[in-house]
């Protein structure tokens, strides 16, 4: 990941986005548009090296959406079935003072930390930010404990499916499981973005699968390079994680920080519309109707899905916002909080937070009552008050040139709670593992 990286890194700064706009279009809020999409959210393809080299191969078809709307006030589905309502809501509850638990891993018991995520050795030095807990209203969430996680998926398949953020959460789950068994690594990519691991003794295997879209999006090249303009296929989902959920036994789907760039939609082989492009015969929408699509196109999938063991518990990871302050990424933003905000700090207007919407309303549409199928980790409440979980400068500095990092997760950091909450909605279904 570093080598390439570095490349692309060096590709990517001296080819900026600002001329690529002036040559593609003259208009000016086409020019603004293109001067926010880049500066802000370009940072993922820093993260994601070489965004050309995974062309998917035999696209999979979904059926038809019913009907594209932007407003999505009248679309949540019917109730969650009753077991659901009486359970405690996880993911409503504040951060509380509580030292670190001592069975978590430290960037010394854990070896498998990436260099980008291990804090501590990229020289940060506060460490309080390790010694909060999330206390939900209603009920306490438990520690993660390896032994009884490692009891209930014994035998099984388990993916992470998403883009860089999906993987840090898999590398925090590796982190945790392997306090009680050393995982062996039994597959790795060049560019860090397919893992796999087998915990041996309990035959667990737990892979990351990267899918930036979650549906098709291929990126517009002139003369061979990307120009950071996107085609995405609302009504095909991604097959590089599609072909393998037959075979899974748990995924964690999760997307969105992708999704800030201009895109043309495409269903059925027409354009329905884009985002960020402003031309005057295409609908121009928001980033978060593609992001609703590509959600809704995932649902579609999976509950249409022929080949799929019904077993696969799917759970949908809400959007992790970032922290950048005082800029964005490439403007000077920085992340330096060493303790968690509170509600009252956090500002639930923003945008991340609407994503976070689009994504719940998605869910509750597309699963089913009474289909015990899916569960929910709605990480984004809890993640918009850590605005000290990040790395920050402890990497950018190194590898970046100077750029932050307020967008991935530390190791050990905040990150690893979203396993605890793996963890409490599986004992909420296997009652009898809890010891
Ligand atoms: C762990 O963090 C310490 C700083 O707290 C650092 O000196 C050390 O190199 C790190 N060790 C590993 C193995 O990452
Ligand atoms: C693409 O390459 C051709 C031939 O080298 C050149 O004439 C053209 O200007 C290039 N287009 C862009 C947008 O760079
Ligand atoms: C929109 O109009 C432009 C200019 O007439 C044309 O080049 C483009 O293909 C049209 N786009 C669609 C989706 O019809
Ligand atoms: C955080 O970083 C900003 C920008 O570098 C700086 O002005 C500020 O003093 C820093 N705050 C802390 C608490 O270190």
């Amino acid at each position: 990941m570093k080598s390439s990286g570095t490349s692309f890194l060096e590709r990517f700064l001296s080819n900026t986005k600002r001329e690529r706009c002036f040559n593609i279009g003259s208009a000016v809020p086409f020019l603004l548009t293109c001067f926010f999409v880049a500066s802000i959210f370009s940072f993922f393809l820093l993260y994601s090296p070489n965004p050309l080299s995974l062309i998917p191969d035999q696209p999979i078809l979904l059926p038809p959406h019913k009907q594209h709307q932007r407003d999505s006030t009248d679309q949540l589905a019917s109730p969650k079935p009753n077991f659901e309502q009486k359970r405690c809501d996880l993911f409503k509850g504040k951060w509380v003072r509580a030292p670190r638990e001592s069975s978590y891993y430290t960037n010394w018991s854990c070896s498998s930390i990436p260099e980008s995520k291990n804090c501590f050795k990229q020289g940060r030095e506060d460490r309080d930010f390790l010694n909060w807990k999330w206390k939900p209203d209603a009920c306490e969430l438990q520690s993660f404990n390896p032994k009884t996680f490692l009891h209930i998926v014994r035998g099984k398949k388990w993916a992470f499916i998403g883009d860089s953020v999906a993987r840090n959460h898999m590398d925090s789950f590796v982190c945790l499981l392997s306090q009680e068994e050393t995982p062996v690594e039994i597959y790795k990519d060049s560019e860090d973005r397919y893992r796999k691991w087998h915990f041996p003794k309990s035959d667990f295997t737990v892979m990351s699968i990267w899918s930036r879209f979650l549906i098709v999006g291929e990126e517009r090249t002139v003369n061979g390079s990307g120009i950071n303009i996107f085609d995405m296929y609302i009504d095909k989902v991604d097959p590089d994680w599609a072909n393998v959920v037959p075979d899974l036994d748990y995924a964690v789907i999760s997307g969105g920080h992708w999704f800030f760039r201009a895109m043309y939609l495409h269903e059925a082989d027409n354009v329905i519309g884009c985002v960020f492009c402003q031309q005057p015969n295409v609908t121009d929408y928001s980033i978060d109707f593609a992001l609703r699509m590509a959600f809704r196109g995932v649902f579609n999938f999976l509950n249409n899905c022929q080949n799929c063991k019904k077993k696969t518990l799917v759970f949908a990871r809400t959007f992790a916002s970032a922290h950048f302050e005082g800029g964005v990424w490439n403007t000077g933003g920085y992340c330096n909080k060493t303790g968690p905000m509170s509600e009252a700090e956090v500002d639930w207007t923003s945008f991340e937070w609407k994503l976070r919407n689009v994504q719940m309303e998605e869910y509750e549409r597309g699963t089913r009552q009474g289909d015990n199928r899916y569960e929910v980790v709605d990480v984004t409440r809890a993640m918009m008050m850590r605005p000290d979980g990040h790395p920050g400068e402890h990497w950018g500095n190194k590898w970046m040139r100077g750029y932050n990092d307020c967008t991935h997760w530390c190791m050990p950091g905040p990150v690893d709670f979203w396993s605890e909450l793996l963890l409490a909605l599986l004992l909420q279904r296997h009652p009898s593992s809890d010891s």
